[in-house]
C-alpha cells in the first residue's frame, strides 16, 4: 500500500518541516513527504529534505500574483497530494490554490485562533495581557488565519516572558501539535468541515 502524500510549504527555517520529517523517521507517522515549496528560494527548509523534493519560486520574478499562485498550484498537483500543510509559508495564498486543494490543506498559526490571525502573535498575546498563549492548526480558506480549528495546543504565559521567550516554548508543543493532526489525517480520521469553506 502506498503512503499517504504530504506537500509541505514553507518559508523560514522549518522546524515544523523537520517535525514531520522525524515523525516519519521514527515511525509515528506513516506517510512521506513528497515535496517542500517554497516562495523563498534561499530558505533553510528547502535544505532539509533532498535536491528532487525542492521547489521554490520567488515572487519577486514574476509579473503577477496570479502567476506566482498558478505556477505553484501546478508545482503541487504534479506530486499528487493527499495533503497540503503550511508549516510556515509566510505568503497569503490565492483563491486558486485554495480552492483546488481546499479539502486537504491545512496550516499551523502559532496563536489561539480566532485570536492574532496573522503576523507578531506572541508579542500580541503578551501585550494584551493574556494568561495563556498558543498554537492552532486550521483547515486553509482564502481568508487569513480564518479557517476552521482542528486542534490547539496551549501554554501557560510567564511573568518574564518575551516574545522570544514565549515563541520559544511554544516551538516545541507546535511540533507536537502538527504531528497529532497529520496523524489524524493520513489515518482518515479527519473530516472536513460540514460547511463548505469557499
Ligand atoms: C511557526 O511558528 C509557525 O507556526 C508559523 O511560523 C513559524 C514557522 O517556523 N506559521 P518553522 O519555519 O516551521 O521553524
Amino acid at each position: 500500500m502506498s503512503l499517504p502524500r504530504i506537500a509541505v510549504l514553507a518559508s523560514g527555517r522549518g522546524s515544523n518541516l523537520q517535525a514531520i520529517l522525524d515523525a516519519i523517521a521514527s515511525q509515528q507517522l506513516a506517510a512521506h513527504v513528497v515535496g517542500v515549496f517554497s516562495d523563498k528560494p534561499g530558505c533553510a527548509a528547502l535544505n532539509r529534505v533532498d535536491e528532487a523534493r525542492r521547489w521554490a519560486l520567488d515572487a519577486k520574478q514574476l509579473s503577477s500574483r496570479a502567476a506566482f499562485d498558478e505556477a505553484l498550484t501546478q508545482a503541487v498537483a504534479a506530486t499528487a497530494p493527499d495533503w497540503v500543510v503550511c508549516a510556515g509559508f509566510m505568503r497569503i495564498l490565492g483563491d486558486g490554490f485554495v480552492a483546488r486543494f481546499a479539502d486537504r490543506l491545512l496550516n499551523i498559526h502559532p496563536s489561539l485562533l480566532p485570536k492574532y490571525k496573522g503576523l507578531h502573535t506572541h508579542r500580541r498575546a503578551l501585550e494584551a495581557g493574556d494568561s495563556e498563549h498558543g498554537a492552532s492548526v486550521h483547515w486553509v480558506i482564502p481568508a487569513l488565519d480564518a479557517g476552521e480549528v482542528i486542534a490547539q495546543t496551549r501554554i501557560p504565559i510567564l511573568p518574564d516572558d518575551t516574545p522570544e521567550t514565549l515563541a520559544a516554548r511554544l516551538l516545541p508543543c507546535e511540533h507536537q501539535l502538527l504531528v497529532t493532526v497529520l496523524q489524524r489525517a493520513v489515518s482518515g480520521q479527519l473530516s472536513p468541515p460540514a460547511s463548505p469553506r469557499l
